[in-house]
């Protein structure tokens, strides 16, 4: 019998990792889009030269760029079990959109639908950002979506600070390999944990900082948006500013 239980084990821990080795293969793999198209030969802004320095010392990896590298981080994540969290997830939410994008947004962790889907902001908050998104005069495939936190944390609650300190990593390796133009921080965890800053979100959204040469501009999370609508015209308000310069 227990031979019968280890082979079954071994059979299903085989399963998940061809699983997550095609997700990652599938994540990776978007069509170059119009936007992709339109930030190629683009100019970098002041400092985000090839050679300034790494994001953050969690990087383990110097990254290249471009959807290769973009593969290759999902690989190097594979089916992660550096943290607790991989015990209580469905799925692992690596991120999707463009790998040549010039806008990424960064959420907090994924939700019930994320995980149920394993994918990045197709919830009902999610719904709201695709809105947003589209009001741009953009697709959900032109920009580049993901999250601090790949895994869900069980109930929703906040992500804890040596799953952060596992997890972002990866994502720093991420915005490396897509080299976007500009990050747009949703909400408050996002903004702070990029930012290392403890300032409320509405003291620093609608105002472009600096992320290691690149553009961030924090605002609201349309989880927020969902319970205070009247926060829905600063945000309007603050991705304005993202369209003028894309
Ligand atoms: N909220 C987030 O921060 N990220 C998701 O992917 C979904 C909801």
């Amino acid at each position: 019998m227990h031979g019968n239980d280890d082979l079954r084990g071994e059979l299903r821990s085989l399963v998940s990792a061809l699983k997550n080795h095609v997700a990652g293969e599938r994540d990776a793999y978007i069509p170059v889009s119009r936007l992709s198209r339109k930030g190629a030969g683009r100019t970098r802004p002041e400092g985000t030269a090839a050679g300034r320095a790494e994001p953050s010392a969690h990087a383990k990896t110097a990254v290249r760029k471009g959807p290769s590298s973009l593969v290759a981080v999902r690989k190097e994540l594979g089916d992660c079990t550096r943290c607790p969290l991989h015990r209580t997830r469905l799925n692992l939410v690596f991120g999707e959109g463009s790998p040549t994008a010039r806008l990424v947004f960064v959420g907090e962790a994924p939700g019930e639908e994320e995980d149920k889907q394993g994918r990045p902001f197709v919830g009902r908050a999610g719904q709201l950002l695709t809105k947003i998104i589209n009001a741009m005069g953009l697709a959900r495939e032109e920009v580049y979506i993901c999250n601090i936190l790949k895994c869900r944390p069980p109930g929703n609650r906040n992500p804890k600070e040596d799953e952060i300190a596992t997890c972002e990593p990866f994502l720093v390796q991420q915005l490396e390999a897509i080299d976007p133009q500009i990050i747009c921080a949703l909400g408050t965890f996002a903004a702070k944990t990029l930012l290392r800053t403890e300032a409320p979100i509405s003291a620093i959204r609608g105002k472009f900082h600096d992320y290691h040469g690149r553009k961030l501009m924090p605002t609201y999370h349309p989880a927020y948006l969902l319970r205070n609508p009247d926060a829905k015209k600063l945000v309007w308000e603050d991705v304005q500013k993202i369209m003028k310069i894309l």
